[in-house]
């Protein structure tokens, strides 16, 4: 898997799944762009540990709930190293509640991040990646929750069931330059957004997943590594990476 040459802009890198995601491209030669929302020092320590190995990673802050700051994102990834190959849609927030006593900022919330900043990042990268005439990948962080439906999550499974659209239908779009659009679909993978499930839902949980443990944020790093790294005929498709939770 050789990504010498090619520059991926990992959004939400600072820590889980974005994390490992960052060093497994910079480990096959990409040059990273780290981006974080609020966490400087994590970011930077991502940072550090793509250039303790021999690998080039800038770090940039940006929200990507904020159109105008994914613009800058692309710039300062164009600035830093002249091009941008692959964009890894992965930064994401939960609100959980049941419908009942969901508020309706923690609704908005989650379709501000989740998904309408999946089309600011696609719509904001696409200018550099069509100029450059040589393909691309995207590549955007769904749920097996927007697959399914999740008790508790009606606005992030909303959000991830439209991601899911949202990249078919990009795929359909831009199939013919060479840019290839796919989501990964994780199941219960470790990370901080799921440290506060207590240790009995999480125990239910494990109880329905085949391999009988939680993901780890490698487990989902391979996944995008193997798809950013592909010749790009798959596209528009949804990989689900959850040890057979959901079949
Ligand atoms: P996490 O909470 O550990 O990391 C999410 C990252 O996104 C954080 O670094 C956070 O600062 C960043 N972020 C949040 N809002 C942002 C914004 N507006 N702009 C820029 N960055 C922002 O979560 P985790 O587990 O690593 O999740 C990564 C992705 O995978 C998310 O899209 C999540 O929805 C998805 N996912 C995670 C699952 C899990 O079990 N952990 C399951 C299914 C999907």
């Amino acid at each position: 898997m050789n990504l010498e040459g090619k520059t991926a802009i990992v959004t939400g890198a600072s820590r889980g799944i974005g994390r490992a995601t960052a060093i497994y491209l910079a480990r096959s030669g990409a040059a990273v762009i780290v981006n974080y929302a609020g966490n400087r020092e994590a970011a930077e320590e991502v940072k550090q540990i793509i250039q303790s190995e021999g690998g080039k990673a800038e770090i940039v802050q940006a929200d990507v709930a904020d159109y105008s700051q994914c613009e800058s994102l692309m710039q300062s990834a164009i600035d830093h190293f002249q091009r941008i190959d692959i964009l890894i849609n992965n930064a994401g927030i939960t609100r959980d509640n049941l419908l009942a006593r969901m508020k309706v900022e923690d609704w908005q919330q989650v379709i501000d991040t989740n998904l309408s900043g999946v089309y600011n990042c696609c719509r904001t990268v696409l200018r550099p990646l069509l100029k450059q005439k040589s393909g691309g990948r995207i590549i955007n962080l769904a749920s097996v929750a927007g697959l399914h439906g999740n008790t508790g999550q009606a606005n992030y499974a909303a959000a991830k069931g439209g991601v899911i659209a949202f990249t078919k239908t990009l795929a359909k779009e831009l199939g013919s330059r060479n840019i290839s659009v796919n989501a990964v679909a994780p199941g219960f993978i470790e990370t901080e957004m799921t440290a506060q499930l207590s240790e009995q839902v999480k125990a239910q949980v494990i109880e329905r997943i085949a391999l009988g443990r939680l993901g780890k944020a490698e487990d989902v790093a391979e996944v995008i590594l193997f798809l950013a790294s592909s010749s790009g005929y798959i596209t528009g498709q949804v990989i689900p990476v959850d040890g057979c939770l959901v079949m």
